[in-house]
């Protein structure tokens, strides 16, 4: 399969479709952008979608073990309050306080992703990287669609009220909170050094 498309792009006539170009596109396209319209709603299905597409992702001993919570509304500003209470108890300045506060309110839609732990540590990990690999996969399905998304962390993800707020369970690890909306701009262009390569083996260009 994959030797046959390997041949089909090498051997593209002028004209033909490049089978990968597309996907290439899209994948070229994906930003990390807050730039969108928070008041420009995502609709329902397109989120389902998304979500439905991101749990294609490879999963070792297929334990499924993306959890996706989807918040919307005012459930976003709850969200922010329950981390600005994380940041006063921690003696946090006001400013930080407050951005934590309307934070969430930049995108119409967030998606906190979860990872539900596994028998032991290698299989946690491995879970994880699979809802690292399911998120790339929303990410791309979104840039697909048109929306602009951004994979944000830090301390959110430790917090136990972001973790009872989305209803995760103690043992959960927290991924990600996604945010996703219809983009109102670009982000700058980004310089991406070549990825490092090595052949190890005979080329198959030079038998
Ligand atoms: C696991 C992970 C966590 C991230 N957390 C943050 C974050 O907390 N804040 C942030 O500004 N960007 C975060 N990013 C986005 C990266 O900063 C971004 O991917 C990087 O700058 C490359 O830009 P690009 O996504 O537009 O290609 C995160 C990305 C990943 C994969």
């Amino acid at each position: 399969m994959i030797v046959g498309s390997t041949v089909l792009i090498m051997t593209a006539q002028a004209g033909s479709i490049d089978p990968l170009s597309s996907f290439e596109t899209i994948a070229a396209q994906r930003r990390s952008s807050l730039r969108v319209d928070p008041d420009n709603a995502v609709p329902d299905e397109l989120i389902d979608r998304l979500i439905a597409i991101a749990a294609t992702a490879p999963n070792h001993k297929r334990t499924f073990p993306w959890r996706f919570r989807i918040i919307t509304g005012d459930a976003r500003a709850d969200l922010g309050n329950a981390l600005a209470q994380d940041l006063i108890e921690a003696s946090q300045p006001a400013t930080k306080v407050d951005k934590a506060r309307s934070k969430y309110l930049r995108a119409p839609v967030m998606i906190a992703v979860g990872s539900r732990a596994g028998d032991d540590a290698t299989m946690s990990a491995e879970n994880r990287d699979a809802v690292s690999a399911a998120i790339q996969t929303l990410l791309l399905g979104a840039t697909a669609a048109g929306l602009a998304s951004y994979w944000s962390t830090g301390a959110a993800m430790t917090s136990t009220r972001l973790r009872e707020f989305c209803r995760f369970d103690e043992t959960d690890t927290v991924v990600g909170l996604l945010y996703l909306g219809w983009p109102i701009g670009d982000p700058p262009a980004i310089e991406r050094p070549q990825p490092e390569s090595l052949r190890i083996g005979s080329s198959t260009q030079n038998p």
